[in-house]
């Protein structure tokens, strides 16, 4: 009889280098995760599902589902060293399985290139933002004021397509030059200045009339709200997608990030960690703005202009507010930067590894790619908009709407399920043991247990209610 005898593993390094310790790690993840995923993205979704039945699954999700798919997708990294697509390509042959699980890494990096092409389009918003809050445009501004403006900056796709091209420059600019570089620095700093700004902005929500509107809004479950709709393809859905959306999983960001994480580090802390700043700034963003929202009589199903709607009128109204909202829309960009860098890096790091390429070619390269199909955003808020009905809800930006739904909702889900079937189903105890680094200790069960089990049923539920089998 023979035996298969484990390979001798050997410990591999990162040809793109390591970070500088787990702080570094710890931040820049947190980069990854913390963007206009739960400043702009979570209100606007929250608003439009009807509050907090949404917020109270999304966090369900974040919990049992985000948090050990995270774990895993760091440990699949950490292990593979390389790009997601080759990371794949290794471990499986190291378990004996199918090359094609380098596939789950090229659904990553297709995703990437999707979301990446809309963010920067509306993290271009944020750009025009800084300018039109900093010029004291929002002073006094009411309710159809900021409407107003907010829809002009939308229907001129030139305006949109520069500030597009101005921030996927400033992405590949960063990524060009190694992700390491700088952006420890600027993370260590901008996130901790976004918190506080946030927490001034709760501070004037809280101020307002409807505050404890916005308040109930979001954390009372109202099921009456939502008693047209269907449950799991409606709400269940897209906040499941929220969940991986937010925290950046499913598409190889965190894989890549954990590749250069040093061997000693905690998996599970380091996740836990990701996880709360990032689940604690979307909820900030929404105690912010729901209240907004009511005391001015905005609609909060107003869709992904929601909060360059609402927060305007805030600063224009609040002492200061011409300095503050300017501060706010810069960290709000720095936060949607740290995040299109980890959008972009695994498709980078392929092309340096398997095209020889230098960084720099293989970033313009790639950054150029998801730049043009961004051209198909910037026109579909305006010469190409049309509309349609999703999850009970009424779409109005045509391809827009039908990238952020394919990536989120579809293909980040799938990519997640993929990532936890491989690491509990396929890989060897002994593989994730060895990696994850806790030993057999009730983390480790617990962890097994949830990506065996909890996170590959939940996807699958949903994704079969969603196409109406179950
Ligand atoms: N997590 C980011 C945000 O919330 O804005 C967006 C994102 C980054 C999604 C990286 C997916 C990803 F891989």
């Amino acid at each position: 009889m023979t035996q298969k005898i484990p390979k001798l593993l050997v410990k591999r390094t990162s040809i793109h280098g390591q970070w500088s310790s787990r702080w570094a790690f710890i931040l820049a993840a947190t980069g990854s995760a913390v963007g206009l995923g739960n400043i702009w993205r979570f209100p606007y979704l929250t608003g439009e599902n009807g509050g907090g039945a949404f917020v109270l699954i999304y966090l369900f999700f974040v919990l049992v589902v985000g948090l050990p798919i995270m774990m895993a997708e760091i440990m699949l990294g950490r292990r593979g060293r390389q790009s997601p697509i080759n990371t794949m390509k290794t471990l499986a042959e190291e378990e004996g399985l199918s090359h094609y699980w380098q596939l789950l890494g090229w659904m990553g990096v297709a995703a990437g290139f999707i979301i990446l092409s809309y963010y920067s389009v509306i993290a271009g918003w944020t750009l025009a933002y800084i300018f039109r809050t900093g010029l004291g445009m929002f002073v006094d501004a009411d309710a159809e004021l900021s409407t107003r403006l907010f829809s002009d900056l939308i229907a001129d796709p030139e305006k949109l397509l520069a500030w597009h091209t101005t921030f996927m420059m400033m992405t590949i600019l960063v990524v060009a030059r190694g992700v390491k570089s700088g952006l420890e620095k600027a993370v260590k700093f901008l996130m901790p200045a976004l918190f506080i700004l946030l927490l001034v902005m709760v501070g004037y929500a809280m101020s307002t009339e409807k505050f404890m509107q916005g308040i109930e809004y979001l954390f009372v479950p109202d099921f009456d709200a939502i008693a047209e709709k269907n449950f799991f393809s409606d709400i269940m859905l897209p906040a499941m997608g929220q969940a991986f959306f937010s925290l950046s999983l499913g598409m190889g960001a965190i894989m890549i990030y954990g590749s250069y994480l040093a061997q000693r580090s905690s998996i599970p802390w380091t996740s836990v960690s990701i996880a709360l700043a990032d689940t604690s700034v979307a909820l900030l963003a929404g105690v912010a703005i729901f209240p907004i929202v009511f005391t001015y009589g905005l609609e909060p199903a107003g869709g992904p202009g929601l909060i360059f709607v609402s927060l305007p009128i805030a600063f224009g109204q609040m002492p200061f507010g011409t300095f503050f909202g300017c501060l706010f829309f810069i960290l709000l960009m720095f936060a949607g930067w740290t995040s299109a860098i980890s959008l972009l890096e695994p498709a980078v790091t392929w092309l340096v590894e398997n095209r020889s390429m230098k960084r720099i070619k293989a970033t313009a390269i790639a950054g150029t790619i998801a730049w043009s199909l961004g051209l198909v955003t910037v026109l579909s808020f305006n010469k190409w908009a049309f509309s349609f009905s999703f999850a009970g809800q009424e779409k109005e930006n045509g391809f827009f709407d039908i990238f952020d739904i394919l990536t989120a909702n579809i293909m980040l889900p799938l990519g997640g399920l993929l990532v936890a079937i491989f690491a509990a189903w396929l890989m060897s105890t002994r593989s994730t043991m060895e990696e994850l680094g806790v030993g057999d200790t009730l983390i480790y069960r617990g962890w097994r247990f949830a990506v065996k089990y909890i996170a590959p049923v939940g996807v699958i539920i949903i994704f079969l209610n969603a196409i109406g089998i179950v």
